[in-house]
């Protein structure tokens, strides 16, 4: 290994790194600091009618999002009265209305309705004033991002995601439900996020799929780097991220090799081959719980690209998406073994890790992740 390649990574992870990882008063720092990030929530097929609903997270935090009409809105899943949460299962359709002492929100997130006001409080509910956390919320093609008001963030998600957005935007577009599955494991999210970015496991891991024709050569494949976040695109044909997004937004693009584009801080997209010229598409979150706990959601579905249509598809695709779940759920549990064995070490660690070539970009999604952290120190 190239020792001035080596040295530099290394400098860019702090010895303390792990700190988050095993401490709970950090990760409670560190989540408190991320609330502000462009988090992914959902697929707008989760909210898709008039007053339907899905719960989520952000930083932790329980939140929710619902359909009124045309628009989205999304607050922190806490009863403004004694705290309640208000949605109580994954999704729904309805009013927001809280089984505690049935208080009723409006779109705006305001008390409408609360038993005998006028009699408990001296007061109209108007009056009283009480009101659920607004989130912000956008969306990018079929998926919708959200995040806690801060001070002095005010990019939008656009911005953030830069030339991402385009290929996020043409990628959700997922025809139906995406087959969704949701795995917890006793392990980091940030730990899992590494895993997920490292291309020099797999013959280890995953001896069965990904492994089996052994290690990737670093020649092969290109690495790229757009904003705080990286892709991976298995060839060597100039050509990045830019010009996928181009063709995204001509309406051109259609996957040739394996593609995977990780935003910070915790979702992925990847488009990989299935059979002949089949592409199927997966988004990856992993969703912090616990410093120790985290759960892993993907989404995966064919890939809504205008080259793969076919008339055959449609026979083809419901077979093709059964065996990509059991095929992708198989990965992500070995993945996440590796996870979970690396935190019952997390506290004997006490330096960076000794990166190589095809671990590249962690180093660079741990210099984003120390960025998003720094930007936020005081607020
Ligand atoms: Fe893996």
């Amino acid at each position: 290994m190239d020792k001035e390649y080596a040295r530099q990574e290394r400098d860019s992870i702090p010895d303390d790194w792990t700190r988050p990882i095993v401490d709970p008063t950090a990760f409670a720092e560190e989540q408190r600091r991320l609330a502000s990030v462009w988090t992914f929530l959902g697929m707008t097929s989760d909210a898709e009618k008039d007053g339907d609903w899905f719960r989520a997270s952000i930083a932790t935090r329980s939140v929710f999002v619902q359909r009124f009409g045309t628009e989205l809105r999304g607050f922190e899943n806490v009863c403004a009265h004694r705290f309640m949460p208000l949605r109580n299962a994954d999704r729904g359709n309805g009013p927001i209305v809280c089984g505690f002492h049935h208080w009723t929100y409006d779109r705006q997130g305001c008390a409408v309705g609360i038993p005998h006001c006028r009699e408990l409080y001296n007061a109209l509910p108007q009056e009283l004033g009480a009101r659920l956390a607004p989130i912000e919320l956008a969306t990018c093609g079929r998926m919708i991002f959200g995040r806690f008001p801060h001070l002095r963030v005010s990019e939008s998600l656009e911005d953030f995601l830069g030339s991402g957005f385009a290929i996020l935007a043409a990628g959700s577009q997922a025809r139906g439900r995406p087959h969704h599955l949701s795995i917890p494991f006793k392990a980091n999210w940030r730990l899992g996020a590494q895993i997920s970015l490292d291309d020099y496991h797999s013959p280890a891991v995953h001896p069965r799929t990904f492994g089996k024709e052994g290690y990737i050569r670093r020649q092969d494949i290109s690495y790229h780097r757009f904003g705080l976040h990286s892709a991976y695109v298995y060839t060597t044909q100039p050509g990045g991220v830019d010009q996928i997004a181009q063709a995204c937004r001509d309406g051109t693009y259609y996957p040739k090799h394996y593609t995977i584009l990780q935003f910070v801080p915790n979702v992925l997209m990847a488009f990989f081959r299935t059979d002949f010229d089949h592409y199927h598409c997966a988004v990856l979150l992993y969703e912090p719980v616990r410093n120790d706990r985290t759960i892993l959601h993907a989404w995966a579905y064919p890939a809504p690209f205008p080259g793969h249509r076919s008339w055959t598809r449609t026979l083809t695709d419901p077979v093709r998406s059964f065996i990509v779940a059991r095929y992708v759920e198989m990965v992500l549990r070995e993945d996440n073994l590796v996870c979970e064995r690396i935190q019952g070490n997390a506290h004997q660690i006490g330096r960076p890790p000794l990166l190589g070539r095809l671990e590249e970009r962690i180093g660079w999604f741990e210099e984003s992740y120390r960025k998003l952290m720094a930007a936020r120190e005081d607020g």
